[in-house]
Parts: structure tokens; C-alpha cells; sequence
């Protein structure tokens, strides 16, 4: 059993040998039939001599699939000398030498293979003997079958080469990556199933072996989806769904393990926050017993599911003085429109998108754990730490929007979208990282905009996905000054206060912990409370900014913004640019 990710099955030369010896015997007979056989009789045995030729011909070697030689990723299991594969995307990895390759499968199942650098060719209802390739140059070759989804259990029989050929051990990677999650995890409505999917996108980019421990529709929590196991009895089980038998953690140890779940959990279950994120904490302390030395990866669902429990779960073991779990933000990543196959379901592209972002914060820790997780990269056009995006689906948006600065505390925002309102918002977002606890203040300066329900104003925002709870304190035509808030993912948003005023204006708006509290000033000296909202369940770590949107896709308003301070602070000061950030 080897330590770094791969399964090497017992070897079985007995077999192999055997095969071999019976493939000279074989050899041998067919030479003495070709010589007597033209003799004796006439044209049949014409015939006859042919079909030997070819058979003679065409001499092969199988080889058992416990042969040390063939390394498995992902859980396969050694049944009579038959490996089986459970989850989807479990690979299998060998080199072999000759022209021509083919496996012998029990059942038949949906495979993807790679010979070589060649592309990578799917076998629908792949089964009984199997031609991967032939005609191929001497080699050595390098081989690669995957399983494409978990319904695809692989049941490697045979490995079967030319007669004069053999299996060696293929190249590997020293270090392997488990990736655990739901449908999106296992690429699901993508091109290619689990080969598609960011997991095996991510190990590419990074160069390491991995495993996809996935399957569509779990949850996090047991008994949610008619009372199915959830991840968190199911990750510990050899199989994808209901088996009594425990994995054996022991066969191999992954680097880093990179989870993403809750979106089922909050789909079929609902918004049960405690619950969940007892769980999750639960079998992150689980993962962590199994495997002491892993960087942990806690990715958010990119649509912001469960957002909050996820980060307060990974905030638990830090606190317990885990040095090695992460949660990463994902919401920021792919938002509706092209990266999206369905509302659920990233596409193709969205998953190429998910592994070009997640890659340098896996890479970073496998590199030098010693170092801190790095944040998303600075843009390079805004001053201090600030980020832009429009956020919401392609369609919401409409035309893109974006930000210039005249100093480090004076920007101007052209902002379209449908609005920031009901269960999802559109607009364009200035943010950057907010603690639990903090303060902005601002002078709206001009809000110029064709749509009475047109908003320019401060936003604290837990995630980057269009659902996401917020509290904004803006202005706008309809409202004057408003204070408004979403207080739950996805929920319908509530206008808290407004105030008759007009710009310019100034507006200050505190977080402390789940509390939040609006003010407006006519001067910056006498403050007047707008009001306050207490219990808003927003995650610890979210983000503060300026957001403005134009209430309508077709057009694009604008609003000028000065004195901006985020904790009494300007963040730092560079020279006047003006930014069209896309978002990719
Ligand atoms: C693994 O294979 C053994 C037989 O070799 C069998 O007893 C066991 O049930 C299998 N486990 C799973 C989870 O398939
Ligand atoms: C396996 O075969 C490939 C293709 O010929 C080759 O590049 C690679 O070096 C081989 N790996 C090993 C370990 O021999
Ligand atoms: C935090 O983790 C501890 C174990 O370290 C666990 O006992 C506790 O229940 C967790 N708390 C929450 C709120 O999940």
C-alpha cells in the first residue's frame, strides 16, 4: 500500500505467467497445423489456414487487474480478482508496451480513456472486451479509464496487450487531492460528467493525482433527501449511497481535501443554519481525525448556499487551533448567464472557471504551508484592497457596469441591473473584505439615474452571489434616503426606513456583530439615525462597499461618492484610474 495515493492492488504473476506460457503453446500448435494440415486435405482447409493465420496472428497477453503495475485513484474495492470502482470519476492509470490495448469488463458502464496524449474518447455502455487502441507504434504507452459518473462502476477483469508486449507502472504525481461535494463536485450536466467537472479540472491545473468523493443530490446532513444518508455518514462508506461497510482511510492519504456542500441541504431541508452547521463542523473534525496533516479546503457553494454556517463551521476548528482548514468564497467566481447549464448546475465553462480561481489557493498551501492562504488578487487598477464586479446573472445585469477613482477616497460608479431588491439583486458592487464588526461613511455626491427605484449607496454583503443577504442604506428617487435589508439567503428584501432627503448627502453605516444601524447627515457633523435592524443573520467575515444599480438592464445610472472611510481609515491612496473590470 503505497502513501501517496495510490492503490497497488496484490500482485497476481501466477496468472500473468501463465496466460503467457499459454500464449507460446498456442503459438506452437498453430505452427505445427500450418505445416501438416495443406497435405491432407483440399480447398476447406484453405480456408482453415487462413482463419489459423490470424488467430496465430494476433496473439495477446492479459494481465490480472491486481497486477502491481496498474494504479488506482478513488475507491476501488478487490473482488476475485476483479477491481471495482465506486464514486464517480475513479481512475485507473498504467503504461504498457505493443500496438494495440483492450480491457475486459464485467459490467457494463460509461468510460472515458487517454492513450498517450490523445484526446480523451468516452465508450458509451462500455463492456464484456473493449478495444482502446490499436495500431499504435511500439511504445511505451501511457493509459488512462475513468469512470464517467457514479452510476459508472468500473469492473476491471482483464488487461489485455499484444503477446510480446508488457505493463510497467505509469508516471504519476506524488501528491493527491480528495474533492468532496454533490452534483456540482461531480460535474454533473457537464460535457464530460466527472472528467469536466472543476475537481479534475483543479488536479490538472495543479498537477496532482485525485479522488471525487461526490454523487448529485446529497446533502451535508443525514435523512434530508427521503431520508438518504447525507455526506456525512456516506463520505466514511465505500459506496455513494446506502452500504454498510467503512472505507478503509488507510489506503491512501490526500494532501488537501476540498469540500463543497450545503446547496441540497438548503434546497430540500431549508435554512436550518444550527443544524448545519453542527454537522459540518461535526465531519470536519471527522475528516481531520482521518487525516491529521491535510490542508482543508471548505469552498462555498458558488450560488451562497449556506454560506454562513459553512464559514462558522471552519471558524470552530480554527478556533480549536486547526492551523490547516480554509474557507474559500466561491460566490464571486461564476455568476448565471454562460457559466451555467440550469439554475443549479455550472457549465462547462463555469467549471473552468471555478478551477482557474480555486487552483492558487490549493497551490499555495501544497507549495509552502507556512504561508498564509492568499486572498483574491489585488486589482491592480483600484487602490487598497478594493474589488469590483457587477453582481447577479448576465441577463439582470444587463449592460456591464464600472468604477472610477479620483483619489483613494472619491469614486464614481456606473451601475446597470435589474435592482437590488426582492429574492435577487443586479447591480454593480466597489467592495472589500468586513469584519464582524464594522463602520462606513460616505458623501453621495450625485445619483443621476432614469429609474425612480434606481439605488446608490453603502452595502454590507455576506457573498458575491445575486441571493445573498444584505443591508443597504442608499438613496433613491422613489425613497429619499432608504435602509433596506435582505436578512436571510435568497428571501424577499425589506425596505426597514426611508427618510425624505436629497443629495448630496452623508451616510454612515455600523455592523456591530448581527446588528446594524443607519444614520444621515445634511453637513458630516449632525447625524440624524435613518434606523437599525438587530438579528440579522449575515456570516462573521462578509464585505462592505458601494453598490448602484439602475433598476433597469437597458441603461446604466451613475452616482459620485467622496469622503469614503471604512473604519475611520482610507484605505490607501494611488493614482487616478479609471476601471472596466469584466467578470471574466
Ligand atoms: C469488497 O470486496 C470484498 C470481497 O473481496 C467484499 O466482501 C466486500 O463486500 C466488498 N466491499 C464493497 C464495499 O464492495
Ligand atoms: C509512461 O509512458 C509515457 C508515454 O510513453 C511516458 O511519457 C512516461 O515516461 C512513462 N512513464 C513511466 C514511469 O515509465
Ligand atoms: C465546534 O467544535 C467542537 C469540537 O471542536 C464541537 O464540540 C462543537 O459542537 C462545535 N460547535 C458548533 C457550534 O458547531
Amino acid at each position: 500500500m503505497a502513501s501517496n495515493g495510490k492503490i497497488n492492488a496484490n500482485s497476481d504473476y501466477q496468472w500473468t505467467i501463465a496466460s503467457s506460457r499459454r500464449g507460446h503453446l498456442e503459438q506452437e500448435f498453430c505452427l505445427a497445423m500450418l505445416l501438416y494440415i495443406p497435405y491432407t486435405y483440399g480447398i476447406y482447409i484453405l480456408i482453415l489456414i487462413i482463419q489459423l493465420l490470424q488467430l496465430c496472428g494476433a496473439q495477446e497477453i492479459a494481465y490480472s487487474p491486481t497486477d502491481t503495475n496498474i494504479h488506482y485513484y478513488g475507491r476501488w474495492n478487490q473482488s476475485d480478482n476483479i477491481m471495482i470502482s465506486w464514486w464517480p470519476g475513479a481512475y485507473v492509470k498504467f503504461n504498457f508496451t505493443g500496438t494495440s490495448l483492450k480491457i475486459k469488463l464485467r459490467s457494463s458502464a460509461n468510460i472515458l480513456y487517454k492513450i498517450n496524449d490523445n484526446e480523451l474518447t468516452e465508450i458509451t455502455d462500455a463492456s464484456e472486451t473493449v478495444d482502446l487502441a490499436s495500431k499504435l507504434g511500439s511504445g511505451p504507452h501511457s493509459a488512462l479509464i475513468a469512470s464517467r459518473t457514479e452510476k459508472d462502476s468500473i469492473q476491471l477483469q482483464k488487461v489485455i496487450v499484444d503477446e510480446d508486449a508488457h505493463i510497467s507502472s505509469p508516471s504519476e504525481y506524488p501528491q493527491i487531492v480528495e474533492f468532496v461535494g454533490d452534483s456540482i463536485t461531480a460535474g454533473l450536466t457537464t460535457s464530460r460528467g466527472a472528467l469536466t467537472s472543476f475537481a479534475w479540472l483543479t488536479s490538472d491545473l495543479l498537477g496532482v493525482e485525485h479522488t471525487q468523493i461526490a454523487y448529485p443530490a446529497v446533502c451535508l446532513v443525514d435523512g434530508c433527501n427521503d431520508a438518504a444518508p447525507g455526506m456525512e455518514s456516506q463520505y466514511f462508506k465505500w459506496k455513494g449511497w446506502q452500504d454498510d461497510d467503512n472505507w478503509d482511510f488507510s489506503r491512501y492519504t490526500p494532501a488537501a481535501v476540498v469540500i463543497m456542500l450545503g446547496a441540497n441541504d438548503e434546497k430540500i431541508v431549508g435554512q436550518d443554519l444550527n443544524r448545519f452547521q453542527a454537522s459540518y463542523s461535526k465531519f470536519l473534525n471527522r475528516i481531520r481525525s482521518e487525516f491529521p496533516k491535510a490542508h482543508l479546503f471548505v469552498l462555498s457553494e458558488p450560488l451562497g448556499s449556506l454560506y454562513g454556517p459553512s464559514q462558522a463551521a471552519v471558524q470552530n476548528l480554527t478556533d480549536a487551533g486547526d492551523k490547516r482548514i480554509y474557507f474559500v468564497d466561491s460566490t464571486g467566481w461564476i455568476q448565471y448567464g454562460k457559466a451555467f447549464n440550469d439554475e443549479a448546475h455550472p457549465s462547462d465553462y463555469g467549471h473552468q472557471l471555478i478551477a482557474k480561481k480555486l487552483t492558487p489557493y490549493i497551490q499555495a498551501k501544497l507549495s509552502d504551508p507556512s504561508l498564509p492562504l492568499p486572498g483574491p488578487p489585488a486589482n491592480p487598477n483600484l487602490p487598497g484592497l478594493w474589488q469590483t464586479m457587477d453582481i447577479g446573472g448576465e441577463k439582470s445585469v444587463g449592460l456591464p457596469g464600472s468604477v472610477s477613482f479620483d483619489s483613494s477616497d472619491t469614486f464614481t460608479l456606473w451601475g446597470s441591473g435589474k435592482d437590488i431588491s426582492s429574492t435577487e439583486d443586479a447591480f454593480r458592487y466597489l467592495y472589500e473584505p468586513a469584519s464582524v464588526n464594522t463602520l462606513m461613511t460616505v458623501v453621495v455626491d450625485s445619483h443621476s439615474s432614469f429609474a425612480t427605484c434606481a439605488k446608490a449607496g453603502i452595502m454590507i454583503r455576506e457573498h458575491l452571489s445575486a441571493a445573498a443577504p444584505n443591508v443597504v442604506l442608499g438613496v433613491s428617487p422613489a425613497d429619499g434616503i432608504m435602509f433596506q435589508s435582505r436578512p436571510l439567503h435568497g428571501i424577499e428584501t425589506k425596505l426597514a426606513a426611508k427618510v425624505r432627503a436629497s443629495v448630496p448627502c452623508h451616510l454612515k453605516l455600523e455592523r456591530i456583530k448581527q446588528d446594524f444601524f443607519a444614520s444621515w447627515s445634511s453637513d458630516g457633523k449632525d447625524w440624524q439615525p435613518v434606523g437599525e435592524l438587530r438579528g440579522v443573520v449575515m456570516a462573521n467575515d462578509a464585505y462592505i462597499g458601494l453598490a448602484v444599480t439602475s433598476c433597469d438592464p437597458s441603461v446604466v445610472s451613475v452616482a459620485k461618492f467622496s469622503q469614503v472611510q471604512i473604519n475611520s481609515k482610507i484605505i490607501s491612496s494611488s493614482s487616478p484610474h479609471l476601471v472596466l473590470q469584466a467578470n471574466d
